[in-house]
């Protein structure tokens, strides 16, 4: 059942979410707080370049505690950065229901990755305002510091710390490319906060996401129910030939590294297909060294994703693709150095969890079907220390790390009327759930 404040204006629905005659939430503002969001770091595209830590970064975390202050919430900081914004709840002694994602983007990303699970629960406090219900539990809204990985690897950071995946040490020393780390740039927007990291109770987290795959799309279905998440492996390769003069250095006489690395690309894909339909392989980055026109390349450096859900297969996709990279790089007369820098084992969500979101679905008379993550997620790490579901509604065409990203805003309210139902069931209930994994 919901509380509600004694002086709450108008009729009380029996419960929020699956109130067929009142507003579930309002889609409207949702959107419009979305677009808002985007406007800091947009593209010329219609995307939204905000990477980790940047000052847009920076922009939009003041944006996002002005509005949480604005709904009443008490906003702490810990020392990786992770913001928290927190709702009181009835009985404040209790652990609370926690919902949150990222708000940092990539390079050339979309308005919806991240930020929408974050403004998604924005809505869930601000419609719990506008009806007066106060929850057993408080509810708290989180933003986690390099979701994306793309500037700081690996990806997921301030969440792991959180989780106690990683050392705080370990996650303020990641690097840029350009060797800036993590930790000073917290300190130059003024985000590295002083609460302990990690010292929060969570009783149950919930995370909506658009799907950024085609699923739900071609299913024709308005709620994926988020069984779990597939396995990631993140490998960094370095292939080592000789530079040379590139008209005098004969054919035979040459290690090229680039020859070798094209032909290591090519191996990561046969990878990926060689375990379909499941498996995934990607080079996302890759540079050359020198990369001057009449020099034969000698050093080459490019990044491998790996991912599969069922883990004895990712661990031999990886162990396939190390022995033929090191094939390749013998026959090219080649060094190769194959280091893994991350690796996220597969995740099943809490089962009282992904039940409380299905219930939700059903009473809110969505069409769903149950779906496993093909990308990785602040909630991955959250599963280790909290009952953990996700939401997932769907995407245009299924494509994200994009510019064109894009998702209708009736699918969004729908994720969103789902994300609220299932935080105040878990926030309504005293007895959190027994699992800890
Ligand atoms: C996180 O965005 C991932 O790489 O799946
Ligand atoms: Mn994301
Ligand atoms: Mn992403």
């Amino acid at each position: 059942m919901i509380r509600h404040d004694a002086t709450a204006p108008g009729a009380v629905p029996a419960t929020v979410g699956a109130d067929e005659t009142g507003p579930r939430i309002d889609g409207a503002r949702l959107w419009q707080s979305l677009m808002e969001l985007a406007k800091i770091g947009a593209t010329a595209r219609g995307g939204v370049n905000r990477l980790a830590l940047t000052d847009l970064d920076r922009l939009a975390r003041d944006q996002f505690c002005r509005w949480c202050v604005q709904a009443g919430c008490t906003i702490t900081i810990d020392r990786m950065g992770n913001i928290f914004a927190r709702r009181s709840g009835l009985n404040n002694d209790l652990a609370p229901v926690m919902t949150g994602s990222h708000i940092d983007t990539q390079p050339t990303g979309g308005r919806f990755d991240g930020a929408y699970g974050v403004m998604a629960g924005l809505e869930v406090i601000r419609i719990l305002n506008d009806r007066g219900y106060r929850t057993l539990r408080p509810i708290e809204l989180a933003v986690w510091t390099n979701e994306e990985g793309s500037r700081f690897a690996p990806a997921m950071i301030g969440s792991g710390v959180f989780a106690g995946v990683f050392d705080l040490a370990h996650g303020l020393s990641r690097a840029d490319a350009g060797g800036i780390t993590i930790g000073e740039e917290l300190k130059r927007i003024g985000y590295a906060g002083e609460a302990v990291v990690g010292h929060r109770p969570v009783a149950a987290f919930f995370e909506a996401h658009i799907e950024q795959g085609p699923i739900l799309e071609a299913g024709r279905k308005t709620i994926g129910i988020v069984r779990g998440v597939q396995g990631i492996r993140w490998f960094e390769v370095t292939v080592t030939g000789q530079e040379a003069h590139a008209g005098p250095t004969p054919m035979p006489c040459r290690r090229d590294a680039l020859v070798g690395a094209a032909a290591m690309v090519a191996a990561v894909r046969a990878a990926g297909l060689a375990d379909q339909p499941h498996a995934r392989a990607t080079v996302g980055m890759f540079s050359i060294s020198p990369n001057s026109r009449n020099v034969i390349p000698g050093t080459v450096c490019f990044t491998v994703d790996l991912r599969h859900p069922e883990p004895s297969t990712l661990e031999q996709m990886s162990a396939r693709l190390a022995a033929e990279l090191s094939r390749i790089a013998t026959e090219n007369a080649l060094e190769l150095l194959f280091k893994e820098i991350w690796y996220m084992p597969p995740v099943k969500f809490d089962a009282e969890c992904v039940a409380a979101v299905e219930h939700a679905a059903k009473n809110l008379g969505f069409t769903s079907q149950d779906i496993i993550s093909g990308a990785g997620h602040d909630a991955v790490y959250l599963s280790r220390i909290a009952p953990t579901a996700m939401i997932f509604v769907p995407c245009k065409d299924g494509i994200s790390h994009n510019e064109t990203e894009d998702a209708s805003p009736e699918d969004l309210a729908a994720g969103c009327a789902v994300l609220l139902a299932a935080m105040v069931e878990r926030a309504n209930a005293a007895q959190a759930s027994t699992k800890r994994p």
